[in-house]
């Protein structure tokens, strides 16, 4: 019998403000042609001071159980994928935690930047295979405006903020339950060119909190490589093919990317779920906003193949396949 995660429920949450890049042309030196042609993004939310990376997080999670219609009295897990924790300690995952009412258990966060969602889901998915943990919360919640330096062009007009999360559940495999949930997950990381996406602060180095810095060029040529290798990888770990996939769920960072990742499985137009358009890159919390918003919408339906993808600042990279 295969112990498998089913994900059983999907919740997002935005911060209240939509910025379109007309408002953010007032603000920087850009125009909306220049965001839309090199990007795909059209606006983005923006955390106002209220709205923190715990309060998104619990927006989410609190979706995500009623979706699943359990209590956070059932759940034993948390896992949350963020680059921009509230505090440096204690982790967010405690804030969210407590706040849903949850004592028992265990929550962390985990740091993978972009890829911090597929980390975290394949930290989850192997303490419920390992029979450690029934039913686990994973969150991807990002205030990634807080790290931005908006005297640069080349990067803040890329990111935004928000949350989304899943909840999973263990099955035994019985029934068609057996086909279903997470079938795989694959995570990669190379340290070696960290300066090509990093931030130049941390408590460790500068005490401040620093800022996003990249080098676009080659972060976009690593991401088209890394991505596509790592969705093979993925496909063909469970025998299928990218003619199997329904839908392809990828880390929103750049609508270029996407498309060139896309042309490289060999996927037909029309298959990737889109949100970079209405969020920019939400890092961590890219890839559940785009999985939740498409859940809400109904076009993901049960047996659908789902392939998840993302790359990150470290590098980091990773993909997981989902039978839903
Ligand atoms: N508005 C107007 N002009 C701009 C802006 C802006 N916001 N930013 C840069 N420019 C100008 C540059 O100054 C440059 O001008 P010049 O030719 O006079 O010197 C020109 O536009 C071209 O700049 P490039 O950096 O060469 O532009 P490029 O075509 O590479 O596009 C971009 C930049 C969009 C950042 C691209 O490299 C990219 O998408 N990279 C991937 C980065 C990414 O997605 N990172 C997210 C994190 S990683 C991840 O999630 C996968």
């Amino acid at each position: 019998m295969v112990r498998r995660s089913l994900i059983v429920g999907c919740g997002t949450c935005l911060p209240r403000r939509s910025v379109s890049n007309d408002e953010l042309a007032r603000r920087v030196d850009t125009s909306d042609e220049w965001i839309t042609q090199r990007t795909g993004i059209r606006s983005r939310y923006l955390a106002e001071p209220d709205e923190t990376t715990a309060t998104l997080a619990l927006g989410a999670a609190q979706a995500a159980l009623a979706h699943a219609g359990i209590g956070a009295d059932r759940l034993d897990l948390i896992v949350l994928a963020t680059t921009t924790p509230d505090h440096t300690f204690p982790a967010t995952a405690v804030k969210v935690q407590a706040a849903l009412g949850m004592t028992g258990g265990a929550a962390f966060d985990v740091q993978a930047v972009c890829s911090g969602f597929i980390y975290g889901l394949a930290v989850a998915d192997n303490f419920l295979r390992a029979g450690q943990a029934r039913t686990a919360l994973v969150i991807g919640a990002e205030t990634f405006s807080r790290l931005l330096d908006w005297e640069d062009r080349t990067t803040c007009v890329l990111f935004g903020d928000g949350a989304g999360a899943v909840v999973l559940e263990a099955s035994e495999g019985v029934g068609d339950a057996g086909d279903r949930g997470i079938l795989s997950t694959h995570l990669r990381s190379d340290g070696r060119q960290y300066e090509l996406l990093w931030v130049d602060g941390g408590p460790s180095t500068t005490r401040t909190t620093g800022h996003v810095r990249m080098n676009g060029r080659e972060v976009f040529r690593h991401a088209v490589t890394r991505l596509s290798e790592i969705a093979e990888e993925a496909l063909a770990a469970n025998g299928l093919t990218a003619a199997d996939v329904t839908w392809l769920v990828p880390h929103q960072a750049n609508l270029r990317i996407i498309e060139a990742t896309t042309r490289k499985l060999a996927l037909p137009d029309g298959r990737a779920i889109l949100s970079v358009d209405r969020h920019g890159n939400t890092s961590a919390a890219s890839i559940p906003l785009a999985l939740g918003e498409a859940v809400a919408q109904g076009r993901i339906r049960r047996g659908d193949l789902l392939l998840l993808e993302a790359m990150g600042g470290g590098f980091t990279w990773g993909a997981a396949a989902v039978r839903w």
